[in-house]
């Protein structure tokens, strides 16, 4: 199986040993603490589960902002995002703290974390970073609106995780750790597995690009890997998603060639940088390919349709990663073939060959309990989304 980033094994920060574990949650108890926000909790349930492979940490502010800059840390470790812990708590460098839960009620220790160093970052640094990592300042993106608040120090240092926030529990049957995607890649038995990342239910297009990925890569299988952490407002609901991508596999998939799985990180939506950072977390899950298709984890029209591919012939070093990325072209329905295409197949089609319908568009339909034709949604997906709009209005 492919190797993970950065090391020959996986190093999970979730402490698997119960009895080492519980003796670190009756320490937590007698720490110091401070409230996480919601990025710097993500961060930890992603270094917990072994999706961040190597870090042992958060980042202190030189990696930070060479990683924002090029992509490496200081010691030359290739990192697609800062993975930052900025609070404006009080903190003493060379303290052991307790991290606590934003997300959770009664706001639980998520991880320990024994502080190496606290420093103030300007905000000259932190525009510096944003730019940087999401191509543009303005604050109406809502990356850059989050990153701009998280807070005014750095706190870094080594974390040991306690749990997985409430994805474990909010998700029991999707939720997955880096780890147990590994062990069940290895007990299929599978080699070339290609991930498709997602943060929407999935229509007629995502599906056929996961078979075509699958067909053309010769794959052993697809790991069906959704966002189940924050999305900015309006998205659908973790719940809906998985339902709707549940049911798609079903009916539509030979049995045994999907995994549908989620993991607990909130959305950036930084479209070229998180594509690189998916493709990170995918390789230490084990996945030998990921779907890059069109606006990758992108926002309104902050990014060009095909940045996030270009990003790994132009920024990502060769070697670098040992994941492949298949690159899909815009996809939709054709009215005169009759299947899904990606477009560049079909040189001789106008737009209005192809059924093309805005995000806009199919939730209107939904909301009026109209489902959108079969050729861009499956019957049974547009019912979980049409019932899911409909208790919105009741
Ligand atoms: S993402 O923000 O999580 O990337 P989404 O769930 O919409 O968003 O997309 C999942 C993957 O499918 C991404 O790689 C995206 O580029 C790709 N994709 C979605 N729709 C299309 C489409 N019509 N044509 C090509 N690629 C697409």
């Amino acid at each position: 199986m492919i190797k993970p980033h950065g090391s020959d094994e996986l190093n999970p920060l979730f402490v698997y040993n119960t009895e080492q574990r519980h003796a670190l949650v009756e320490e937590a108890e007698g720490l110091p603490s401070i409230l996480l926000n919601s990025a710097a909790a993500a961060n930890a349930v992603m270094m917990g589960g072994g999706y961040f492979n190597p870090l042992a940490g958060y980042m202190n502010l030189a990696d930070a902002l060479s990683v924002a800059e090029k992509m490496h840390t200081v010691d030359g470790l290739f990192f697609p995002v800062p993975v930052v812990n900025m609070t404006d708590e009080t903190v003493e460098a060379g303290s052991r703290i307790a991290l606590r839960d934003p997300n959770v009620e009664g706001n639980p220790v998520l991880a320990i974390m024994d502080v190496e160093a606290v420093e103030a970052v300007s905000d000259e640094q932190i525009e510096f970073m944003a730019e940087r990592i999401f191509r543009t300042l303005d604050e109406n993106h809502p990356g850059v609106a989050t990153f701009s608040k998280l807070g005014r120090s750095v706190i870094s240092g080594p974390i040991q995780v306690l749990n997985f926030s409430y994805f474990q529990t909010d998700f029991p049957d999707t939720f997955r750790t880096a780890v147990e995607i590994r062990n069940e890649i290895a007990e299929h038995g599978w080699n070339k597995v290609v991930a498709f990342q997602t943060r929407n239910p999935m229509h007629r297009a995502h599906e056929e690009l996961c078979r075509m990925a699958m067909e053309q890569l010769g794959a052993d299988g697809i790991l069906i890997h959704m966002l189940l952490g924050k999305l900015k407002p309006g998205d659908i609901p973790a719940d809906v998603r998985d339902a709707s991508i549940r049911k798609m596999v079903e009916v539509y998939f030979p049995p045994n060639s999907v995994m549908v799985t989620g993991y607990g990180f909130d959305m950036l939506y930084a479209g070229p940088r998180e594509a690189v950072l998916h493709a990170v977390f995918r390789q230490n899950c084990g996945c030998s390919h990921l779907i890059v298709g069109r606006d990758h984890a992108g926002v309104g029209d902050y990014y060009g349709g095909f940045d996030a591919q270009t990003i790994f012939d132009e920024e990502v070093p060769e070697g670098a990663l040992e994941l492949e990325i298949f690159k899909a072209d815009h996809t939709a329905y054709s009215k005169k073939l009759n299947r899904v295409v990606m477009m560049k197949d079909a040189p001789d089609h106008t737009k209005d060959d192809f059924v093309l319908l805005s995000g806009t568009a199919v939730r209107e339909m939904l909301g009026k309990g109209i489902a959108p034709p079969p050729e861009f949604s499956r019957p049974e997906v547009a019912k979980i989304l049409s019932d899911y709009y409909q208790s919105l209005d009741s």
